[in-house]
């Protein structure tokens, strides 16, 4: 029998399972909901794993019901051999590393790894680092790490539950989605898993309802939109009904619901389907604190606005709701609407499905793509030739260059205190110390750019060509030899920056921020022109905001 393709694998964020796997695992997971609805119990013990010493170790250092408790359930189900860590207690308090503790745990056994955290991109870390460890130890069949919400940034399992409830929904079919994500988009980790999330279904329309203050980060949505998702932004639940009611009439239509051609309006009206976030405004500080009621108000569904939607409408929640605060009132719970508890419930089943998927027991039968759909590297430097007749000849000042490197064209455009501030952090990240200067010349039509000059050095490696590709993307590397420019070689921004010990991710709380001490460096992926985003925990930044 082949192995399945997600033995040993982890979900660190959703993509890490590409479409084709995600819709593979609802399959299962539809199959195990009607096994368990027809008391089927030859179909149900075919997804359990039943092997005691196959281990799962819940490490919880955020508090959590739904998925602590969904996953706790699931073990149970499969019969295999479960573990909690008391964080509270453990040596975390003598400063033992993420990477050390888990070392340990999977010394005794254990396979399966459930994470929640306060720092972001700890599952990815640990997947990494856990790898050499195996390696190390002639460990074979792989250990999984899956995110069970990483600060901000993602809550993959939870989309995973997200997604089958939408399908279920939508009677299966993965075409087109029409969803308002309706709360605290800022800090919603659930909702920042469906910019990448949604591209499960073939056409996204997107409605984000929050106020300014708990806007969707914009790098999300100029990730949305990247993706050829429309997206549409709407300050107030009773903004999103005002301003979608012009459509309403041709485009509101139920879940289940569709033009009969099969065609899709040009407005496309109110959400059939709404999925809402818990306001967390005890993070934003005092100023915010005084506004609580007014921003509450804004993305709070009140029960004089059901006449306002679709009846076919459902709203989903990953939940906990405030008890005092709900931004889905507890009136609503008999009504149509609630589509939040059994969301809730599929996440057990989803669960399920993934363990019995990461420990092998299943998946055998998947024939589709393996893996994230990460794209591939590229190349950062293109070696231009050198004008035939008299080579270009270069100057320090009054004093010609004999034998060295000079990097020309140096973030052109920008301001002189900017180029001089950047060349400077180059030469310490590059390492280019030694003879020579550095200049800002300003042509003709008034534009800067930086000239840095180094006689005398050499060799110049790959790596030098390299370091210069992530720090000065745009210039040109000219190398000098007997007076004369003899390569010439142009930059481009790489698609991915990493290896370099002067990288820093500007989010505090990153696992590669050296304020935790744990000993792992960023690696950033180019998100657009100039802007990149930590691999870790997605946090965007500007390009010369990469370096220390
Ligand atoms: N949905 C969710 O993550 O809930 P918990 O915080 O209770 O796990």
């Amino acid at each position: 029998m082949a192995e399945s393709p997600f033995v040993g694998r982890s979900l660190t964020a959703i993509r890490d399972f590409n479409r084709q796997e995600r819709l593979y695992l609802y399959r299962l997971t539809r199959r195990l909901k009607e096994a368990l609805a027809a008391g089927d119990s030859a179909a149900i013990d075919h997804f359990r794993i039943n092997d005691p010493d196959f281990g799962m170790y819940e490490i919880f250092l955020e508090d959590s019901t739904r998925t602590r408790e969904s996953f706790k359930n699931a073990g149970l189900f499969h019969r295999i051999k479960l573990s909690e860590l008391n964080a509270a207690s453990s040596s975390f308090n003598k400063k033992e590393s993420y990477a050390d503790t888990i070392a340990n745990l999977v010394g005794y056994g254990n396979r399966v790894f459930v994470l929640r955290t306060a720092l972001e991109g700890v599952c990815r870390h640990l997947a990494e680092r856990t790898a050499r460890y195996t390696e190390r130890h002639g460990m074979t069949g792989g250990v999984s790490f899956l995110n069970a919400g990483d600060g901000r940034h993602e809550h993959p399992t939870q989309e995973l539950l997200d997604e089958f409830t939408f399908l279920e929904d939508l009677d299966w079919s993965a075409e087109r989605i029409h969803l308002a994500l309706v709360g605290d988009l800022y800090h919603g980790r659930t909702v920042h898993s469906k910019v990448h999330g949604l591209d499960l279904f073939s056409e996204v329309l997107v409605d984000l309802v929050a106020p300014p203050e708990l806007a969707m980060p914009r790098n999300y949505v100029r990730a949305m939109e990247d993706q050829g998702f429309t997206v549409r932004e709407f300050p107030s639940i009773r903004a999103y009904l005002d301003g979608a009611q012009a459509g309403r009439r041709a485009g509101a239509r139920g879940v289940r619901a569709g033009a009969a051609d099969g065609s899709h309006d040009a407005e496309p009206g109110v959400a059939p389907q709404w999925y809402f976030t818990r306001p967390q405004l005890e993070r934003m500080g005092d100023r915010i604190l005084r506004r609580a009621d007014e921003l509450r108000s804004a993305i709070t569904f009140t029960p004089d606005l059901v006449s306002e939607v679709d009846p076919a409408t459902r709203f989903y929640h990953p939940l906990p709701r405030h008890r005092e605060y709900p931004t889905i009132p507890a009136e609503l719970d008999d009504t149509p609407l609630n589509a939040w508890e059994r969301q809730s419930a599929n996440g057990y089943l989803v669960r399920v499905v993934l363990l019995a998927l990461v420990a092998g027991h299943l998946g055998d039968d998947y024939d589709g793509p393996v893996g994230a759909e990460y794209l591939p590297d590229e190349p950062y430097a293109e070696e231009v030739p050198v004008a035939a007749g008299t080579p270009k000849r270069y100057s320090e000042g009054v004093r010609p260059i004999s034998d060295g490197l000079v990097v020309d064209h140096i973030c052109r455009g920008d301001t002189p205190e900017e180029i001089r501030r950047h060349v400077a952090t180059v030469q310490e990240v590059v390492g280019l110390h030694g003879r020579g200067g550095e200049w800002v010349s300003t042509g003709r039509n008034g534009e800067a750019k930086g000239i840095l000059f180094r006689p005398g050095f050499g060799p110049l490696t790959q790596r030098h060509i390299g370091m210069l590709a992530a720090t000065v993307p745009g210039a040109t590397i000219n190398v000098i030899e007997h007076g004369a420019v003899r390569r010439k070689i142009r930059l481009v921004s790489p698609r991915r920056i990493f290896g370099i010990s002067a990288l820093r991710c500007r989010n505090p709380a990153c696992i590669t921020n050296p304020d935790h001490g744990e000993p792992v460096l960023p690696r950033f992926v180019r998100t657009g022109p100039d802007r990149y985003a930590c691999e870790y925990c997605s946090h965007d930044h500007g390009f010369k905001e990469l370096f220390s």
